[in-house]
């Protein structure tokens, strides 16, 4: 017999778990350190056109393929191609969590550190310029970071083995809504510090002339990685939805809570780099150095600096659900009784194929890959090369593999979009999206060169 899926409680549940999926780091981490050394505005601005153009349609494919199916990844795709190679999609989305897990983990256990040390006062008296040097010695202390990566995966497999409903939609259900107001409180401040409109300004106003071909790369990539997509995440989260709620209707409210979040982070940010007079070029460590640094010198800053670690945590926490989920549905195939004991054993080779990524900045900072470190060499295989990937292949799966009658039905379903969005829909994830991802790869590789 075939076992029933477990499903959402209810629509909200449903687009809060997948929004809390796609905010995470990408939106409160890489893209405001990203957006800081390529171009701010501008940069922003084709990430912007980019996730409505390309990210909210390909969601969109993603969410059909799910919610018609009723099952996790890889048997949606063997079912809607019987005895077929395209499964592969689902068991690549599957190692893609895997490893993507394995390194966004460490990082929350970087966030795991300093959210102990601001609650405990260890970050007071501190002087600017000694945040830099904090972070490289936390960082590079190997004990530390994987116990810190190890508490970060512990408090993941404990949500997921509580199931979709008691734990993944509970759990969101409370992290987002916090998220949200956390992020207010935190941007209120921002924007009110003296100095604070140039800030706004790099953020918000494009300088079209800094573009470049790397820039836009990087855009496409960003809005992949911000909306989880190419991993066939949404295909299992959405496959837990029933069939009456309009896909389109929850597909918008996730990307429009997503680019929400994005500029509630540049404007969290960037106002008070540019008060304090701070390079918004610093890269990967600008939340963990500049923020500590500009909020310990601001009345109240200090509990500004432990609610910001507070949201970090949650949306890093909701986004780890996910890719955990990815996995272990694959493994239960919706029977509850594996659970408990999949999500346990995946948590915990998780955790080991972790150890080399937490490491990488620590005793094994020499061992590089083509010039990069471990962790960062997985970084670049996963988001560059395994997610477009996965996407390259879902935007030719579903106009290709899946009839169009039923794919138009899906989208219909309790929803008003009409046959002419759709029509646009279908001609942008059929002709339009796959030959950009192409064009991008070609670029990656140096074989087309955008400028
Ligand atoms: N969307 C998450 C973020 O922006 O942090 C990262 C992510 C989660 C990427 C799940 C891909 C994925 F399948």
């Amino acid at each position: 017999m075939e076992n029933k899926q477990e499903q959402w409680t209810s629509k909200l549940g449903f687009i809060l778990a997948a929004a809390g999926s796609a905010i995470g780091l990408g939106a409160i981490w890489k893209l405001p350190y990203v957006a800081g050394t390529s171009g701010g505005g501008a940069f922003f601005l084709i990430f912007i056109l980019f996730t409505i153009f390309i990210g909210l349609p390909l969601l969109l494919a993603e969410f059909t393929i799910g919610r018609h199916t009723q099952k996790e990844a890889i048997s949606a795709y063997k079912t809607l191609a019987p005895g077929t190679q395209w499964h592969w999609i689902g068991k690549l989305g599957v190692g893609t969590s895997f490893l993507l897990l394995s390194f966004y983990s460490v990082v929350g256990g970087w966030i795991v550190i300093y959210l102990f040390r601001s609650l405990t006062g260890g970050l007071r008296g501190m002087k600017a310029e000694q945040f830099g040097q904090l972070f490289d010695s936390t960082i590079s202390n190997p004990t530390l970071v994987i116990f810190a990566h190890f508490i970060f995966m512990l408090m993941t497999v404990l949500v997921v083995q509580g199931g979709v409903q008691k734990g993944i939609e509970r759990s969101s259900k409370f992290m987002m809504p916090a998220l949200f107001l956390l992020f207010l409180l935190i941007v209120f401040r921002s924007v009110t510090l003296d100095g604070a409109s140039e800030g706004i300004r790099f953020f918000l106003m494009p300088d079209i002339s800094l573009l470049t071909g790397e820039t836009i790369l990087f855009a496409l990539g960003q809005a992949f990685f911000s909306l989880s997509l190419g991993v066939s995440i949404m295909v299992t989260y959405s496959s837990y939805l029933n069939s009456q709620e309009s896909l389109p209707k929850s597909a918008t409210s996730i990307v429009g809570l997503t680019i929400f979040i994005s500029i509630l982070a540049g404007l969290a940010i960037f106002p008070a780099v540019f008060a304090y007079g701070i390079e918004p070029a610093e890269g990967p460590p600008l939340i963990f150095i500049v923020l500590p640094a500009v909020f310990s010198s601001i009345p109240l800053g200090e509990f500004f600096f432990v609610l910001f670690m507070v949201l970090l945590l949650f949306a890093t926490l909701t986004s780890a659900f996910s890719l955990l989920e990815m996995v272990v549905a694959s493994i239960t195939k919706g029977d509850n009784k594996k659970r408990k004991k999949a999500t346990l054993v995946t948590g915990f080779l998780i955790f080991l194929m972790g150890i080399p990524s937490a490491l990488s900045y620590g005793p094994m900072s020499d061992l590089l890959i083509l010039g990069n470190n471990f962790f960062d060499s997985l970084d670049y295989v996963v988001s560059n090369i395994m997610l477009p990937l996965g996407a390259l292949l879902i935007s030719l799966f579903v106009p290709y593999r899946v009839k169009k009658a039923v794919i138009y039905e899906e989208l219909t379903k309790g929803s008003n979009m009409n046959k002419h969005i759709f029509n646009i829909w279908y001609f942008l994830v059929k002709y339009i999206i796959p030959v950009v991802i192409i064009l991008v790869f070609l670029n990656v590789l140096g074989i087309f060169d955008l400028f």
